[in-house]
């Protein structure tokens, strides 16, 4: 029987993705919460929280990995190559589940990996976990797709609600995943609430699954009217974001990121599989048409 967890130390806790993990984790109720900052990062916490900073030194990490059950890592991509050291210092420490940076697309795909190195990164780093298995150490990725109500605002799976401009590509009708931030979280607070469950396991969660035109006709929908639409392929998109990304222009990532989403063979249809997990960790309903209602009345789900 795996004995529940209590005490859970976040990385990250102020970044894009884990600020929404944190509030998840906290907002449950259910953890003592404290979390694990840089000496000179400036973010900061309500009062209540625990602050421990470490330098990622061995001896720091390990100090303040003991006591917690487990720590959740939302480090973003400058702070990723850390992780297979904070993994063998929850080792070091008796940490007894450990859940890397994920929170996106499907690092163990390997077209995926090929073509966005950070993923290079994710897939040897779930390796390294792993390996830790035998000596004590549990793990859980938790793989949501593109954070589709955020991605909203600018355009990261083809649409921006503020100009009303779609971005079609291959023709729209290729399915595939996305979670808002909220369901993120609350992925994070199920996996931490059912470890035996999710002892060393991917899981792949969303809010829902659908084609870009099934998007397109929602949001016309409920915006009242039609958007301005541009059509594009996935072999445009890769063709010109490679040589951006490569002279390290953001322009070029975010073009990949449409690849890896829309593209075929990438691993973003979750459903294709029957692998997502939302029915087991008791998810809520975030179905498109939710989600669209909540993004045109300008509110989270
Ligand atoms: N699904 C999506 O659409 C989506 C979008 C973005 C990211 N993600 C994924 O979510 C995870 C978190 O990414 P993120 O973009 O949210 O992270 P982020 O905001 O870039 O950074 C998160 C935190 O990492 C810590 N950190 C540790 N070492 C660092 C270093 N050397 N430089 C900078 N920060 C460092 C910082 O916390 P302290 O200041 O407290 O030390 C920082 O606030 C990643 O796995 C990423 O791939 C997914």
């Amino acid at each position: 029987m795996t004995q529940a967890i209590r005490n859970v130390m976040i990385i990250g806790a102020s970044g894009t993705i884990g600020s929404h993990i944190f509030k998840a984790i906290v907002d449950s109720g259910k953890f003592n919460v404290a979390v694990l900052s840089r000496p000179e990062s400036t973010n900061t916490y309500p009062a209540g929280i625990k602050v421990v900073t470490s330098d990622y030194s061995e001896t720091s990490l390990v100090a303040a990995f003991k006591g917690q059950d487990a720590v959740v890592s939302a480090l973003g991509a400058a702070g990723l190559a850390q992780e297979p050291k904070v993994i063998d210092a929850c080792v070091k420490a008796g940490v007894k589940r450990f859940l890397p940076g994920e929170y996106s697309c499907d690092a163990r795909n390997a077209k995926t990996a090929a073509l966005i190195p950070v993923f290079a990164v994710k897939a040897q780093t779930a390796e390294h976990l792993k390996a830790q298995e035998s000596k004590g150490l549990t793990w859980t990725s938790v793989i949501t797709g593109p954070a589709f109500d955020m991605g909203l605002q600018f355009g990261l799976v083809g649409f921006n609600i503020n100009t009303k401009e779609a971005l079609i590509f291959d023709g729209g009708n290729k399915a595939f995943s996305v979670s808002n931030l909220s369901q993120i979280g609350n992925a994070v607070v199920a996996v931490l609430s059912k470890p035996e469950e999710t002892a060393n396991k991917v899981i792949y969660v969303d809010s829902f699954t659908a084609t870009q035109n099934e998007i397109l006709a929602e949001l016309e929908k409920a915006t009242d009217g039609k958007w301005k639409v541009t059509e594009s392929t996935t072999e445009a998109a890769k063709k010109e974001g490679e040589p951006l990304f490569a002279k390290g222009d953001l322009a070029g990532l975010f073009l990949l990121l449409k690849v890896i989403t829309l593209g075929e063979g990438y691993g973003s249809d979750f459903t294709r599989d029957a692998v997502l997990s939302n029915e087991k960790l008791g998810l809520p309903n975030q179905s498109l048409p939710l989600t669209i209602a909540a993004a045109v009345a300008g509110k989270s789900i």
